[in-house]
């Protein structure tokens, strides 16, 4: 007598091929029905690749067959494309993509970026970050995972790279794969492959949010990246001064054309202020004032949050703050 339940715990053992994790749980089984020993069920692949649907085929059959020998196993594979015209074939799994940018270097993107992520997932969402500043990956470094290795896993025949995990989130950076020194010397189409592999072929869990800290101002990065996957909407990361805005605008700019049209959720005025701590209510405003509220207003009415320069960077943006909460439920709208 086959068991319904113990055909469900079988199928725990096939690896869904974007993001590792069983197909039972990523939600791919659908109409399993046990009639003596026929054993049917529907597959829902996220694309149409036939190595990849034979390969499923077998190792259900195989994994089912192992326990239960007399089972006559039929499978349908359904393309979940089909089904539901979902537009991210990409990453399915991810349900919204957040990319922090600004013109200028050195702004706070990254900073940005790592608060982001940290406060999504203190509200409770499943959160991941991809540093795809591949000129200068400090996620590493902010995250307590310099000079570690993520590790590749065969899945279906190809090579896949499993995120490292910072504090419950999974993590991926050029600087686990190569030497700061060396990430530098990359260009154009290199560079593009690099983020579609990062995309592509690492085993990404299921995700509310996917956190992208970006390089300054706009390039191969940016560009990749929007023709690769729907991103849901970009953070603009800007300190006060003029010149600094004069950059974040052409940045912007990129992401409003006609033909990108990925929605500006945001600005972010880091070192806005500075307080001393022998001086607690006096803000010294060193970079002048302004700017990231002329950048929200430019071409639609923006909300603009500012961040004061923190000693503690771990607390700088904490969920309590008003101006953040903002942040998370618009993006949180967008889901
Ligand atoms: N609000 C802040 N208070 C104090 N220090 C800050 C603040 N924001 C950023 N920093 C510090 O300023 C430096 C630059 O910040 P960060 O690396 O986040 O900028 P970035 O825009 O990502 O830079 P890059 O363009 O080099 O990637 C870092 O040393 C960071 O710790
Ligand atoms: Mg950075």
């Amino acid at each position: 007598m086959i068991d319904h339940n113990k055909i469900v715990d079988i199928l725990r053992n096939i690896k869904d091929p974007r993001s590792g994790t069983d197909i039972i749980k990523a939600r791919m089984v659908e109409d399993l029905q046990v009639q003596g020993n026929a054993v049917s069920f529907s597959i829902l692949l996220p694309g149409n690749d036939q190595h990849l649907k034979s390969q499923l085929n077998f190792a259900c059959i195989e994994e089912i067959q192992k326990v239960y020998a007399e089972a006559d196993v039929n499978i349908h594979l359904k393309l979940k494309s089909d089904l539901s015209g979902e537009i991210n074939s990409v990453l399915p799994q991810v349900k919204n993509v957040i990319a922090v940018g600004s013109g200028k270097g050195g702004v706070g993107k990254s900073t940005v970026s790592v608060n982001l992520a940290l406060s999504l997932r203190e509200l409770g969402a499943r959160v991941g970050i991809l540093d795809a500043d591949v000129y200068g990956p400090s996620i590493p470094t902010m995250l307590g995972l310099k000079g570690q290795r993520p590790k590749i896993e065969m899945l279906y025949g190809k090579h896949k790279i499993v995120p490292l995990e910072a504090f419950g989130m999974p993590v991926m950076s050029i600087g686990f794969i190569v030497e700061e020194d060396q990430a530098i010397v990359l260009r154009g189409p290199r560079l593009g492959g690099i983020i579609r592999q990062f995309l592509q072929d690492c085993l990404w869990p299921d995700l509310d949010y996917l956190i992208i800290d970006l390089p300054p101002g706009t390039g191969d990065v940016q560009l990749t990246l929007v023709q690769t996957i729907p991103v849901t909407g970009v953070v603009m990361v800007t300190t006060p001064q003029q010149l600094a805005v004069i950059d974040a605008v052409k940045a912007m700019n990129m992401f409003l054309l006609p033909n990108v049209n990925v929605p500006i959720l945001g600005v972010v005025e880091n070192m806005a202020w500075f307080t001393p701590a022998e001086l607690p209510d006096h803000k010294y405003l060193l970079f002048g004032q302004g700017g990231g509220k002329s950048l929200a207003q430019k071409p639609m009415p923006f909300f603009s949050a500012k961040f004061h320069w923190y000693r503690q960077l771990w607390k700088a943006v904490i969920p309590e703050n008003p101006a953040f909460q903002w942040m998370v439920m618009r993006a949180g709208l967008i889901s």
